[in-house]
């Protein structure tokens, strides 16, 4: 190893990185010691704004690859060729816990990825879940804050936990899934992925379908029992982020299939669940899967910080042949993560290297300057129209054409019964072992509500998924159904 000069940021060759300029022997500290200054400074402006859900959380680059042409459905880049392949970053996450906190928490795991394709990037921001809690991005703070800590004791509270979800009657299906096995998986790998929102697919003709994407791990489905995750909790607090670090260090992959769902706008307008409530999956009988790719992860970051924090995924990142639909969730959030980029990362987010559309065939607008600007276009024009530099619109990146009617108005989309349908086939779906873990996971979790009647609301909603998951839950707690309703009822 040759030896190199120790500096400052500026350059500066720096003389003593052991011992403070003091005046004199014994003497203090003196101000014109810039390299103790910047050293200090610095150190104080290492940490930015972490994220606020999704904040612990691991990942690893790689690529997408085609492996069934569908380009019948989607004019997308990645999509153009069988054998296709398009790099791609994959972060993974736990949702309520700050940085710190344990990857084996019960909680969905996010699973983010970032598509650098030539027509730009295409995040898809999703979780190992194809469903979600709420249907509405009006009630995604209020749902965020019972999740996290109480304002007073600044510790996770059951009460608000389970007060809100228990008013919160289309949760029922994602709590299921929470505090099921899926609630606790054994690592990143062994977890699937899942786009969870419906999203159009736009061909080259112009004729638009609905899609649902799902990735399929690979190495198997793998939980812990909730033992095994509180445990894991206490041991290794990390133990997801090395799982996947070492896996790649040691020449291994993290694969896994890419499934679509496809329906079209006439079966939309017609099928027994509303095709755009992320609350709902569309049933694999009704709209079976075909697997279209293979995603492998193959790299790791070089840098956490510079590669994974700083990483910003959007959903409203998408390419022509991809666009949003009418989810109101899926709405919400075209707006949401952009904004949290610029609050975390600063306006010119997009310049940090793991951000860069790197694959795009040029990165041409007219926005400029900001904290951090790179100044790569230099002299040109920042106005538009300009005479200059040639750029152009692109008309054929334009939405798909389709006609809105209604009235404006605060609309619910209440389906009261179809809230619980889904949940109570998933119940029982389960084997009997599978039913114990369930109800033991929520009765281990609700008996530390302190209020009854939250408990009773909860358990009515399992309840009308399926008797049977509500009774048992009941039971874990010792309440007597029966005699409660007769006292309620007076
Ligand atoms: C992260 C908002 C629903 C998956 C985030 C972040 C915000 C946010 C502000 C932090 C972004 C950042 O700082 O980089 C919302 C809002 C939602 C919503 C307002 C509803 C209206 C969902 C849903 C899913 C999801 C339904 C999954 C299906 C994720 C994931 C991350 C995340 C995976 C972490 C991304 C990463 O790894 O950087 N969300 N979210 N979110 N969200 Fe959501």
């Amino acid at each position: 190893m040759s030896d190199i000069d120790l500096t400052t940021a500026s350059g500066a060759p720096v003389a003593d990185n052991q011992n403070s300029q003091t005046a004199g022997r014994f003497g203090p500290v003196l101000l014109q010691d810039v390299h103790l200054l910047e050293k200090l400074a610095h150190f104080n402006r290492e940490r930015i704004p972490e994220r606020v859900v999704h904040a612990k959380g691991a990942g690893a680059f790689g690529y997408l690859e085609i492996t069934e042409d569908i380009t019948d459905l989607t004019k997308a880049a990645p999509f153009a060729e069988v054998g296709k392949k398009t790099p791609c970053l994959l972060r993974f996450s736990t949702v309520g816990g700050e940085q710190g906190s344990a990857d084996a928490e019960r909680d969905p795991r996010g699973f983010a990825l970032k598509l650098y394709t030539e027509e730009g990037n295409w995040d898809l921001v999703g979780n190992n879940t194809p469903v979600f809690f709420l249907r509405d991005p009006l009630k995604f703070p209020d749902f965020i804050h019972t999740q996290k800590r109480h304002p007073a004791t600044h510790c996770k509270d059951p009460d608000m936990f389970w007060d809100f979800l228990s008013l919160t009657p289309e949760a029922t299906h994602q709590v299921t899934v929470l505090f099921s096995d899926r609630g606790t998986p054994k690592s990143f790998r062994h977890m699937n992925g899942y786009g969870s929102h419906t999203f159009a697919m736009v061909n080259a003709a112009g004729g638009r379908v609905w899609v649902k994407f799902h990735f399929k791990t690979l190495a198997g489905i793998q939980n812990f029992t909730a033992v095994e995750a509180q445990k894991m909790c206490g041991e290794n607090a990390d133990h997801a982020t090395q799982d996947l670090y070492q896996k790649i260090e040691t020449g291994g992959t993290a694969e896994w299939e890419m499934q679509i769902q496809v329906m079209s706008e006439e079966e939309a307008a017609t099928y027994r669940f509303d095709p755009f409530d992320v609350t709902k999956v569309w049933q694999h009988g009704d709209f079976p899967v075909r697997t279209i790719g293979k995603l492998v992860l193959d790299r790791n970051p070089k840098n956490y910080f510079a590669e994974i924090e700083q990483a910003a995924f959007a959903p409203s990142n998408m390419i022509p042949g991809v666009e949003a639909s009418p989810d109101k969730m899926l709405q919400g959030r075209l707006f949401a993560y952009q904004d949290a980029h610029r609050y975390r990362l600063g306006a010119n987010f997009t310049q940090i290297p793991v951000n860069c559309p790197y694959m795009a065939r040029q990165v041409a607008n007219h926005q400029r300057d900001g904290a951090m600007y790179d100044g790569a276009a230099e002299g040109s024009p920042n106005y538009e129209p300009n005479s200059v530099d040639g750029i152009k619109e692109r008309p054929d990146a334009e939405v798909y054409p389709h006609p809105v009617h209604g009235e404006v108005g605060s609309h619910a989309r209440d389906y009261i019964q179809d809230d619980f349908v889904q949940a109570g086939d998933l119940y029982r779906l389960m084997d009997p072992e599978q039913k114990s873990r369930l109800v033991g996971n929520i009765v281990g979790h609700m008996k530390n509500v302190t209020h009854k009647g939250i408990q009773l609301r909860a358990i009515c909603n399992f309840f009308r998924a399926d008797s049977d998951y509500g009774k048992r839950i009941a039971d874990g707690l010792g309440l007597d159904l029966e005699a409660e309703m007769k006292a309620l009822r007076g």
